[in-house]
């Protein structure tokens, strides 16, 4: 029996930071993982971006599903679900729990314990006689939904275009597990962003009031205090750039000189003008993202675009017949 009223807790295991970062300032090629911006500032600095002028992909989607609510609203059946992967503060999918009234459940799940006690609280008061049921995991690992009764269909939600942080053969991987979880009335959206000119592309990620800057040097100043460490963000400055033929904005935090620094005891040394690789942003064509789904168990049933064709919501159900 689930509780409505608790955070269905899964129990992620603790980021390991030390490691993490020892592990990456130590290879030969230095990089950290991007799943490392996320403390409460860098969440707080994302945020910031996508409400960024230059930072097209947020409001890109937010008018895709704007625009084609109704036909998202039709996919569902009377008594069900929608379960949203890396909900956040929930905002991406309010409007459509607000308008559709055939959703009796909402499942948001998240990382961040205090993110969904946050938007448990907010939803609790704007939708009385919805059924929340919030779950803190790594939805990334494992996906294993609690039970939850209802007679009609689940909507699964993947928003934000994160899907584009994953290398490709590991986002076949996560496809494979989502679909694993759909039966046959079920659908899938995932929002995509698409490939487009290198210039729109570096200026998303360079934006001209530095906010994105910020969010990549923040990795420098937690290393400085979570690690007991002497790393200083001014000796870094934040670089994006598309690689065209990767088909992936990759960003770098760039050593403007020669130092060695001490981090939880161990010494790393930078030579000026080295790179630490911090994020692989992927951006897909329509197609080379519509051919992920198909090897991973997932049709496309319809994209909605914008009328640039900036931004992609798949729409997909199970390959699976049952
Ligand atoms: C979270 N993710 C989809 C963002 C992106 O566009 O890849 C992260 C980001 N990095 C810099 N700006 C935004």
């Amino acid at each position: 029996m689930i509780n409505s009223d608790k955070i269905y807790d899964q129990s992620p295991p603790p980021q390991d930071f030390r490691r993490e970062v020892l592990t990456g300032l130590t290879s030969e090629k230095k990089w950290l993982s991007p799943k490392l911006f996320y403390d409460a500032k860098g969440s707080k600095l994302f945020e910031e971006i996508t409400r960024l002028e230059e930072y097209y992909p947020s409001r890109t989607e937010k008018w895709i599903l704007d625009n084609y609510f109704r036909e998202i609203c039709s996919l569902f059946a009377e008594d069900s679900m929608l379960v949203e992967l890396g909900a956040g503060d929930s905002s991406k999918t309010e409007q459509i729990i607000a308008q559709c009234n055939k959703i009796s459940c909402y499942m948001p799940i998240d990382i961040s314990k205090v993110t969904l006690a946050d938007s448990l609280s907010k939803y609790r008061k704007k939708f009385p006689n919805l059924k929340i049921i919030p779950v803190c995991a790594d939805y990334t690992k494992n996906l294993v939904l609690p039970y939850y009764k209802h007679s009609g269909n689940l909507g699964l939600f993947f928003l934000g275009s994160t899907i584009g942080n994953f290398e490709p053969h590991e986002a076949g991987d996560f496809l494979k597990e989502c679909s694993e979880i759909l039966d046959g009335r079920d659908f899938f959206i995932i929002g995509v962003d698409l490939k487009k000119d290198k210039e729109t592309l570096e200026k998303a990620y360079n934006d001209s009031e530095e906010v994105t800057a910020k969010f990549n040097l923040n990795l420098i100043t937690r290393i400085r205090h979570e690690l007991n460490s002497d790393i200083e963000e001014d000796d870094f400055y934040h670089k994006a750039v598309y690689n065209e033929r990767e088909g992936r904005i990759e960003m770098y935090l760039i050593a403007k000189r020669s130092f060695t620094v001490d981090i939880s005891g161990s010494r790393v040394d930078f030579y000026e003008g080295e790179k630490v690789h911090t994020e692989n942003s992927y951006k897909y064509s329509v197609d080379q993202f519509t051919d992920i789904c198909k090897s991973s168990g997932l049709k496309k049933e319809k994209v909605f675009t914008d009328s640039e064709s900036k931004f992609a919501l798949f729409v997909l159900r199970t390959e699976k017949s049952n």
